[in-house]
């Protein structure tokens, strides 16, 4: 369907941009106003289909969970809020235990807070509390969050950070991103070089490992470009975490959920964490963030972290009503991310044969990234490409999210119909058709 731009979308913008402190906006005029599963309005009435899952939130069903929607309801019926950092509240606590259960058995603690910065706040402080130590490592392209302490760890674009440092407790190393491998070498004939690096470089003449409380990583880098390491970069960095006591923090909150096909992105690499952090899908739709520590860590003294919302009941109401729907259709999502990340993969290498704008395509269950290039031997980043196939993807009914210097990554919720996927990659092939110069 035709994107029809109207007075009504143009006067909301024009409302926004007077009151509004700008945000990230990443350009395109979508208002959504209602949704129901596959069919997606907006407030004039234009119908898409999406392939952002509302920034990595709705992994499951779009606003079409009749029971979290009545849970919520019952709930807030019941009582909104009960101050759970402060007194007290079964329905957290069963949540916390039912969500306990979809996690390693070594991991039996949990804090609840609104967001997936929050959750990573959390994780840092309770890092140097655990550990006694000041330091934190994380990667280049990271994201983890946008508040003075998750902003330390980010480094995904120098926007975010501009005149807001320094950040002077954390070490930044490179990631795993193979297609443009810092140190120049090639998967797998690299010998792990950036893992190594770690060790010869920052460990040994920046700060000793000693002072080092914690590792952040995202399984799979979200914002940074959607980037898929090698198993053994993972497993290498787990290894300098065991040997120096560091504790390493998966941060899930764009990669958990079942977007890799699996509740934790983590279990594809064989590696536990010591600290999880999740939000964003948590939640199915209001907010919610958890950070989840391994029993052995021990507690952490009273008030030396809180907050006012962690673990509202409407919030919770919602998480733990997803999560008995995510139960009680365990298999079949698992199988739906899979068998529908397949289906992304072949329609976008074939389409790679196609389009020479297409340099790398790359992915894990349904958390897929389409790198665009100038040119394929230099590799150079085509951003505005990139951003001319979103806007004209949306003209055609098709929402999307760019990631990284110039990535678009797909990430429709796992229950999108069959039917509707394929609608939608044929929107965007038509999109990458009209802007690559040089394609079929
Ligand atoms: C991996 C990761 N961590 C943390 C965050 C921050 O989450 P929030 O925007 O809920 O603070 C994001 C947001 O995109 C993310 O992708």
């Amino acid at each position: 369907m035709k994107f029809e731009h109207t007075k009504k979308i143009k006067d909301i913008i024009a409302r926004d941009k007077k009151v509004m402190l700008t945000t990230t906006r990443v350009g395109i005029p979508f208002i959504p106003s209602r949704a129901n599963g596959d069919h997606i309005y907006d407030v004039s009435g234009n119908e898409f289909i999406d392939f952002s899952s509302f920034i990595s939130v709705y992994n499951i069903r779009i606003n079409d969970n009749a029971h979290v929607r009545e849970a919520i309801t019952a709930q807030i019926n019941r009582l909104i809020h009960a101050s759970f950092t402060d007194f007290y509240a079964e329905e957290p606590v069963t949540f916390a235990e039912n969500l306990l259960t979809m996690f390693p058995k070594s991991f039996g603690k949990v804090f609840f807070s609104n967001s997936g910065t929050e959750a990573n706040e959390a994780a840092i402080k309770y890092s140097k509390l655990f550990t006694k130590r000041q330091y934190t490592l994380a990667f280049y392209g990271a994201f983890h969050g946008r508040t003075q302490g998750s902003l330390g760890l980010t480094s995904s674009m120098t926007i975010h950070r501009e005149k807001f440092g320094p950040f002077n407790s954390t070490i930044h190393v490179p990631y795993a991103y193979c297609y443009r491998c810092p140190f120049g070498k090639e998967y797998p004939s690299c010998g792990m070089a950036c893992v190594d690096y770690i060790k010869k470089y920052p460990l040994k003449k920046e700060v000793s490992p000693k002072e080092v409380a914690s590792i952040f990583i995202e399984p799979v880098q979200g914002e940074g470009g959607y980037i898929v390491p090698p198993k053994e970069f993972i497993q290498g960095v787990r290894e300098i975490a065991d040997d120096n006591g560091i504790l390493l923090v998966a941060d899930e909150v764009q990669s958990g959920y079942f977007r890799t096909g699996k509740f934790l992105g983590m279990s594809h690499f064989g590696v536990e964490p010591d600290i999880y952090t999740m939000a964003k899908a948590v939640g199915g739709g209001l907010p919610i963030g958890v950070t989840i520590t391994k029993s052995s860590l021990g507690d952490v003294p009273a008030g030396a972290h809180s907050n006012t919302f962690g673990g509202n009941l409407a919030s919770i109401a919602a998480a733990q009503a997803m999560l008995k729907y995510v139960k009680s259709n365990l298999r079949s999502i698992e199988e739906q991310a899979v068998s529908k990340g397949k289906t992304v993969m072949n329609r976008l290498n074939k389409m790679k044969d196609r389009y020479e704008l297409i340099g790398d395509v790359r992915g894990l269950g349904l958390m897929i990234g389409v790198e665009f290039v100038k040119d394929r031997k230099t590799k150079e980043p085509a951003r505005k490409e990139r951003d001319e196939i979103i806007t004209e993807s949306f003209n055609n009914g098709l929402v999307m999210l760019p990631a990284g210097e110039s990535t678009i990554r797909i990430i429709p919720p796992i229950t999108i119909s069959p039917k509707k996927l394929n609608e939608g990659l044929d929107i965007l092939e038509a999109a990458v058709a009209k802007i690559d110069k040089h394609g079929a």
